[in-house]
């Protein structure tokens, strides 16, 4: 290849394609007839979820990633600090605001490759795919606060989660820094965001733990059901005024617009679970395994009537406690557990909440008495305040450090 010549120019962008035949987002909507409206109308069915070239954009009053609906593919890293230097780690948010820009446009983060001597900026392995509603979202712990020197600036609520009865936490998935959750429709494009981000920020951070995982997303308006067979995520909100009263914080400081999350990785038992029996599958949650509906109704989003649980199914346990907090989890398999030779399965737990007690408030009351611990155990944990959202010309967390 000539020096001058751009290693990413020899293969067809395929966005660029789109756009240019005309065929891609609204290209799509417009009137044919006969065989080809057959093929557009096919086309338009295949678009909603294979094409990808859907774009969520990557500024606004909050980030992107909360209350998107689900993707179907995550990527989640949490990060240690290895310096403590304010401005180099400014830099580093300054430079992931301008990589995340592109990336969810779809973009490589820089184009360059005129020099065959140098590595290429953009590692590469999305060239021709679209964003795949890639978004990216971004929070601190209680520890960089403390170790950037900026405790002063920790809002009360915001400490580190206490124990919980049962949890079997590893130090391997425990703790951190800052989080990155790149979520997509496509794996190779989520992975791809993170290996770009912690490239960038190699110098300031390193790798604590990471996790891929999947929903099972059909149908955006369908319910993903999770390694148990169970609809999971029934109970969100969906509403934007309930999405104040239950995710965004009151905050008028640096976390105005944000929002706290809390990760649980959760290892499911399967074996274990496979061999239950039906009844006994459905007692844990106090709802019918096939509908999704709760005990004595017929529909998925009827209302449920706690008298009607058992009392240790995890439904009415979590919401007997009256804090609603947002579900937006994803499934993950990681081959082979070494010990036991099972599955290591499980479910990276993700809510976000406008207050981190309610977090703490509803596990504390599945954490003793929920009849699925006898199929989970809870490995891993953090709680991260993710930033309001990023205004154009500004970076990711500015308000912190201004
Ligand atoms: C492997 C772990 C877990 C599994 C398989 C699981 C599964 C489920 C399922 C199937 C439902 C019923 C449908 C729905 O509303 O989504 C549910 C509801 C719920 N879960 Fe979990 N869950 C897990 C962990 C947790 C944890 C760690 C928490 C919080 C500490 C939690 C909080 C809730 C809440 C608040 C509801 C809704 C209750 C309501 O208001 O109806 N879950 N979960």
């Amino acid at each position: 290849m000539a020096n001058d010549e751009k290693w990413f120019d020899k293969k067809m962008d395929r966005r660029e394609f789109l756009k240019k035949a005309g065929i891609g987002g609204a290209g799509l909507a417009l009137g044919v007839s006969g065989a080809s409206a057959f093929f557009a109308n096919q086309a338009n069915e295949d678009k909603k979820f294979a094409d990808g070239d859907e774009e969520i954009s990557f500024y606004g009053e909050h980030q992107a990633g909360i209350t998107t609906p689900m993707q179907k593919n995550i990527y989640f890293v949490i990060l240690d600090l290895h310096t403590t230097d304010r401005d180099a780690i400014i830099q580093m948010f300054k430079d992931w605001t301008a990589y995340s820009e592109k990336l969810v446009d779809g973009e490589l983060v820089k184009k360059d490759g005129s020099n065959a001597l140098l590595p290429p900026t953009d590692t590469g392995e999305t060239v021709g795919l679209n964003p795949y509603r890639l978004t990216l979202t971004f929070g601190v712990s209680a520890s960089f606060l403390k170790k950037m020197g900026l405790s002063d600036k920790r809002p009360k609520a915001f400490r580190d989660l206490p124990p919980f009865p049962k949890e079997q936490l590893k130090e391997k998935y425990t703790g951190g820094d800052i989080v990155i959750q790149a979520c997509a429709d496509d794996e190779q494009v989520a992975f791809h965001a993170v290996r770009n981000l912690v490239r960038k920020g190699r110098s300031a951070i390193s790798m604590k733990w990471s996790q891929s995982g999947f929903a099972a997303i059909g149908d955006r308006m369908a319910t993903p059901r999770n390694l148990f067979g169970f609809k999971d995520g029934t109970a969100n909100v969906t509403k934007e005024k309930d999405f104040d009263r239950v995710i965004w914080t009151d905050s008028k400081d640096w976390m105005k617009g944000g929002s706290y999350m809390a990760v649980r990785r959760i290892q499911m038992f399967l074996e274990t679970w496979d061999r239950t029996n039906l009844q006994e599958q459905e007692n844990t949650f106090g709802r019918y395994k096939e509908s999704g509906a709760p005990f004595g109704k017929k529909d998925e989003f009827d209302e449920v009537d706690l008298d009607l649980l058992p009392v240790d199914s995890h439904v009415r346990l979590a919401k007997e406690v009256d804090k609603p907090i947002y579900r937006r989890s994803y499934s993950y398999s990681d081959g082979i557990d070494e010990t036991t030779g099972q599955f290591d399965t499980g479910l990276l737990f993700i809510s976000f909440q406008k207050d981190p007690d309610s977090f703490v408030k509803v596990q504390t009351n599945l954490g003793a008495q929920d009849k699925m611990n006898e199929y989970v155990t809870h490995v891993g944990s953090g709680l991260f305040a993710c930033f309001g959202g990023v205004k154009k010309g500004e970076y990711i967390g500015q308000k912190l450090f201004e």
